[in-house]
């Protein structure tokens, strides 16, 4: 959960970690089964891009009984539907949410490239809870951007219903879209050699989102042999503020939940720059608005990028070594 705080966005303490997002083709009851043991924070069960046309209808069912199962542990259950320009999506959300409804914790939506594909969703899943009496609103929706139509709607995409938690980057599918002249996910494009082709991009998405208190989580790399290839790309959009990424295999699980986790040190100094900057703050601290930690003077604005760090690493489960105590 994110909250608007005196004007700031901040990441409050009971976030619930993105950091892996583990894709699981709804045709293969083997790796749903498989899925629920892993350590990914989020799975999301597809029926779009990886579940051929022929499959989607026996990949729904398969869905409905994974999730009604249970065995998810904490994981965070989500299901990509197809996208509205399809003749699938209306059946997908109405067969995995009558079937599953209590089961959920969001419906995915891919290539979003309007408000109004948002809200049209928004309006269904209303549909669907009232009749079965399920709480209405309680389901999200998770906005994957993925062309360039996307991109430049992101601000209404966002904004479009409270359902929204999550803006995705789709990688593979913008690059196709902008005519990216590559065909390997995530890196740069062979010639372009003066920057991160991405970094636009991925900019937009988290401006999008921070706007809008959501989570923004980048999409896949689908070299999946290629460890370090995928730790160079998620830290990347790691350092700039994003949630998680896509994990399209066991192996890639560790790797993010370490990655878009705060480093050691980093949750730790945050944790005592909290404590320092109340203690300073408070009458017996003299109530003073900047002061010293060690050689670092810390302020208003450094509590707010402690608090960002700090609710990361609690949502991870972090602890620390050691507390801070004000001087004797
Ligand atoms: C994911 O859906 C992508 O297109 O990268
Ligand atoms: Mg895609």
């Amino acid at each position: 959960m994110l909250l608007t705080h005196a004007g700031w966005t901040v990441v409050t303490e009971t976030l619930r970690p993105r950091r892996s997002c583990l894709a699981v083709p709804g045709s293969n009851p083997r790796f749903l089964e498989k899925a629920k043991g892993l350590d990914a924070d989020q799975v999301f069960l597809d029926l779009e891009d990886s579940v051929a046309p022929l499959a989607k209808p026996a990949a729904r069912a398969n869905i409905v009984k994974a999730l009604t199962e249970g065995g998810w542990g904490t994981k965070i259950r989500v299901v990509r539907v197809n996208d509205w320009t399809t003749q699938w999506t209306y059946r997908d959300v109405i067969e995995v949410v009558e079937g599953a409804g209590h089961d959920l914790d969001a419906i995915m939506l891919p290539k979003v490239q309007s408000a109004d594909q948002v809200m049209a969703l928004d309006t269904l899943l209303g549909q669907i809870e009232k009749t079965m009496g399920y709480e209405v609103g309680r389901i999200g929706i998770e906005a994957q951007i993925e062309n360039a139509r996307g991109l430049i709607n992101v601000e209404a995409i966002a904004a479009a219903s409270p359902r929204v938690e999550t803006i995705i980057f789709g990688p593979a599918d913008f690059m196709a879209s902008i005519n990216m002249k590559s065909l390997v996910v995530g890196e740069q494009p062979p010639g372009y050699d003066v920057g991160d082709a991405y970094h636009y991009i991925l900019m937009r998405l988290l401006m999008a989102a921070r706007a809008y208190d959501k989570q923004v989580i980048d999409g896949p790399y689908l070299q999946i042999r290629d460890g370090d290839g995928f730790r160079r790309v998620a830290s990347r959009s790691a350092a700039l503020g994003f949630d998680g990424k896509w994990v399209l295999h066991p192996d890639q699980v560790a790797a993010a939940n370490e990655v878009f986790s705060p480093r050691q040190e980093d949750y730790e100094h945050a944790e005592d720059i909290l404590d320092a900057y109340d203690w300073h703050t408070s009458e017996a601290g003299g109530q003073r608005g900047s002061a010293m930690l060690g050689d670092e003077m810390i302020d208003e604005a450094s509590r707010k990028m402690a608090l960002v760090v700090a609710a990361k690493g609690r949502a991870a489960g972090m602890t620390r070594s050691s507390r801070w105590s004000p001087p004797a």
